[in-house]
C-alpha cells in the first residue's frame, strides 16, 4: 500500500493525512474483495524496516492500527471477514497485542474473506522463523535435518493455511517486493501501478484484476501443456 506520503505531500498535508486516507481505502478494498468473492486478501501495513521512519510517524501508524482494530473488528465480523495479523507481534505495544488477540478470536470462525494484515512483518523474518520451528520439530521427531523439506518449512510460515497469492498489487510506482511474502510469491503474478494507494479505487482494482485474468499461468510447464489441460477440463 505505497504512496500515502506522496499523496499527502502533493496536497501540502502532513504524511499522516495520507495514512488516514489510506486506512479508508483499506476499508473500501475489503468490501470490494468481499463483493468480488475474493477469499484471501493480504495487506502490507508495516514492515520490519518501517521502524526506521521518524518516531512520530511510527506512533501515528500504530495509533491508526489501534483505531482500526477498535472500530472495525465488529464490522468485519458482521461482514463474515476473518482478520489475522501476521508479523512479529512481540515488539508491538501490549495493548495493541490485546486488541489483535481479541479481534482475531472474535472473527476466527468467519470464512467469506480472510484478511491478513501484515504488521511488523518481513518475508525474511517469516522464513527464518519457519525454518527454526521446522528444524526443532524435525529434531524432536528424531529425524535428521537432511530430511527437512520445503513442505516442512512452508507448514510453519505465518500464512501456512492460506493458498499462495495469485496476484500481488503494488501501488505507488515502485517495482519491488520490499521484503513482503518472499517465500509465497514464487509463482505470483505481479501488477505494478503508478496510482498512489490513497487514490486506489474500484476502477484501479478492476484494471488489476483484468490484467491478471489475461495472464497465462504455466507453473513451469509449456504454454501448449496449459492449453491442452484447459481443453481437457472444458
Ligand atoms: C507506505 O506508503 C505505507 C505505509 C508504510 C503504511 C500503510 C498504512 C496504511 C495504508 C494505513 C493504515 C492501515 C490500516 C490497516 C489501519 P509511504 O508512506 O511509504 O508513501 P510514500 O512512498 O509516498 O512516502
Amino acid at each position: 500500500m505505497d504512496g500515502n506520503g506522496r499523496w499527502a505531500y502533493r496536497r501540502h498535508l502532513p504524511r499522516v493525512a495520507g495514512h488516514r486516507r489510506g486506512a479508508e481505502i483499506v476499508r473500501e478494498m475489503v468490501q470490494r474483495c468481499v463483493d468480488a468473492q475474493i477469499a484471501h486478501l493480504t495487506l502490507f501495513a508495516f514492515s520490519t524496516e518501517n521502524w526506521r521512519r521518524p518516531p512520530l510517524e511510527v506512533r501515528l501508524l500504530m495509533n491508526l492500527f489501534r483505531l482500526m482494530l477498535r472500530r472495525e473488528a465488529k464490522k468485519l465480523h458482521d461482514n463474515g471477514v476473518r482478520l489475522r495479523i501476521i508479523g512479529d507481534q512481540s515488539h508491538l505495544a501490549a495493548d495493541l497485542q490485546t486488541l489483535i488477540r481479541d479481534a482475531e478470536s472474535l472473527t476466527a470462525g468467519n470464512r467469506r474473506l480472510t484478511l491478513n494484515l501484515a504488521v511488523n512483518y518481513g518475508g525474511r523474518w517469516d522464513i527464518a522463523r519457519a525454518s527454526k520451528r521446522a528444524a526443532a520439530k524435525c529434531l524432536q521427531a528424531g529425524r535428521s535435518l537432511d530430511a527437512l523439506s520445503e513442505e516442512d518449512i512452508a507448514a510453519e510460515l505465518c500464512l501456512a493455511d492460506s493458498p499462495e497469492p495469485d496476484l500481488l498489487i503494488r501501488t505507488g510506482g515502485e517495482e519491488r517486493i520490499s521484503n513482503f511474502l518472499v517465500w509465497q510469491l514464487a509463482y505470483t503474478e505481479f501488477y505494478f501501478t503508478e496510482t498512489l494507494w490513497p487514490d486506489f479505487d474500484g476502477n484501479a482494482l478492476d484494471l488489476a484484476l483484468k490484467s491478471f485474468a489475461q495472464r497465462q499461468r504455466r507453473f513451469g510447464r509449456t504454454g501448449d501443456q496449459v492449453q491442452e489441460d484447459a481443453c481437457a477440463s472444458d
